[in-house]
């Protein structure tokens, strides 16, 4: 079989490592990818915003399975036209993606289906009175979300009714753009954050792995949000009968939810929770795996990947079952200085030939590419270092350890990833 896999992250360079080892694999192109990503996969430079040249590069590649990394394109709606032209395409609807770009069809959703959630109300535009009223009389913290995706930075948790408003005021004054115009105001939940992933079919949701991120930018959970700073799998918080809950209240009402609305969810679908003391609560749906937590939850996944998207695509996951290494996992991912915020690109990543070929490390790429026989930063987060190990301090230690063997100053890492699991 011919993949594309759509994307240039380390998600996506995941995902093309998993794939090339499939034995269905006799080809991986990857658009548009990265220089890493060209070890495992032919890359070819096609934006995840391009539709047309993407639907236009699977035609004239004969391509027989495309895999959607990011978001974007799905909201977009590039399997619908793929499907449309008979090209099999992992990942949902454009309609079934607004479970992730739209916050507010999301929370109707789960109250049209009883799936717990914070509470919440939603206010457009020409509501900012009504939208201030509530902030002024709804119990303190209060959340306030761009209704839209606004990668990550569309959410304020305001802990005073000065800071609610101000959030309330900036969102409709368009510090979010368009992703504002519309505003989700919901009730604090307090807890611990984790993930479970779900690799879907349709009518079947299996879980493929669990993981907690690090959304700021610095140690300690201080500093910026960011698109997460390192990940670990599994997360040991989400215990097996957790696990079952979820996908009882959660995942499965979600897909059987869909589908009663005529709605059919294939691909990965990510529940970010929050385990409250009244149990595990969704705070968000996205329509895709995590980044990075892809990177520690596909080394630890034994089921060849390629079957895995292959039976999605062809509704029999009911028939298959999932089976893992015993291994803990933890990426550490290594960003440019400045990052969330303005950052320099091209600066020189030493050291990075050697690790690629040390067995100590899984070495994703991000966003890097080469001149000559040099690897240079090429974005924000650059790279992801995944150690694995038969427990999680061991997967750490040797992630770290292999982060201590890159040389490069204008890059930073957190050095307390894995913080929550590791005792001290
Ligand atoms: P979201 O983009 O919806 O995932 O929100 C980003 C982050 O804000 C989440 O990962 C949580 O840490 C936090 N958050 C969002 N909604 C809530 C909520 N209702 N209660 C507590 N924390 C929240
Ligand atoms: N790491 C968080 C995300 O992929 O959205």
């Amino acid at each position: 079989m011919r993949f594309l896999v759509v994307g240039g992250g380390g998600r996506e360079h995941a995902l093309c490592w998993s794939l090339a080892a499939s034995p269905l694999a006799d080809a991986v192109l990857c658009a548009p990818g990265n220089a890493g990503i060209a070890r495992d996969a032919e890359c070819v430079p096609v934006a995840v915003d391009d539709i047309d040249g993407l639907v236009a590069l699977a035609r004239a590649r004969e391509i027989d399975l495309v895999v959607v990394g990011p978001e974007l394109p799905l909201v977009l709606g590039l399997v619908d036209r793929l499907e449309a032209l008979g090209i099999r395409a992992f990942g949902p609807s454009a309609a079934a993606a607004r479970l992730e770009g739209s916050k507010a069809f999301m929370k109707a959703f789960c109250a049209r289906h009883g799936i717990p959630t914070a509470a919440h109300a939603v206010f457009t535009g020409d509501q900012a009175e009504a939208a201030l009223a509530h902030v002024e009389a709804a119990p303190l913290p209060i959340v306030v979300k761009a209704d839209g995706l606004a990668a990550g930075k569309g959410v304020v948790i305001a802990e005073t009714r000065a800071a609610a408003r101000d959030a309330v005021e900036a969102a409709f004054a368009g510090a979010f753009g368009a992703a504002g115009a519309t505003l989700v105001i919901e009730e604090f939940m307090a807890g611990e954050e984790a993930s479970l992933f779900a690799i879907c079919d349709g009518r079947t949701a299996l879980e493929i792995g669990t993981a907690q991120d690090h959304k700021r930018a610095h140690d300690g959970d201080q500093g910026p949000n960011t698109g997460g700073m390192g990940a670990y799998s599994p997360a040991p918080v989400l215990t097996p009968e957790l696990i079952e809950e979820v996908l009882a209240t959660i995942v499965r009402p979600t897909l059987d939810g869909l589908a009663a609305e005529g709605i059919l969810y294939r691909g990965f679908l990510y529940a970010g929770l929050m385990l409250t003391a009244a149990g595990p609560k969704l705070v968000e749906y996205n329509v895709r795996y995590g980044d990075p937590e892809c990177q520690a939850v596909l080394p630890r996944l034994m089921t060849d990947l390629g079957q895995l998207v292959v039976g999605a695509c062809d509704g029999i996951l009911e028939h298959m079952d999932l089976r893992w290494y015993p291994d803990h996992a933890l990426t550490v991912v290594l960003a440019a200085r400045g990052y969330p915020g303005p950052y320099a690109r091209g600066s020189v990543i030493g050291g990075l030939e050697a690790l690629e070929e040390s067995d100590d490390v899984l070495l994703f790429h991000a966003a890097t590419r080469r001149e000559g026989e040099r690897w240079l930063a090429d974005g924000g987060r650059v790279l992801g270092i995944t150690g694995l190990g038969a427990t999680l301090q061991e997967a750490r230690d040797r992630a770290y350890a292999g982060v201590a063997r890159l040389d490069w100053p204008e890059g930073f890492c957190r050095g307390d990833i894995g913080w929550r699991a590791l005792p001290g």
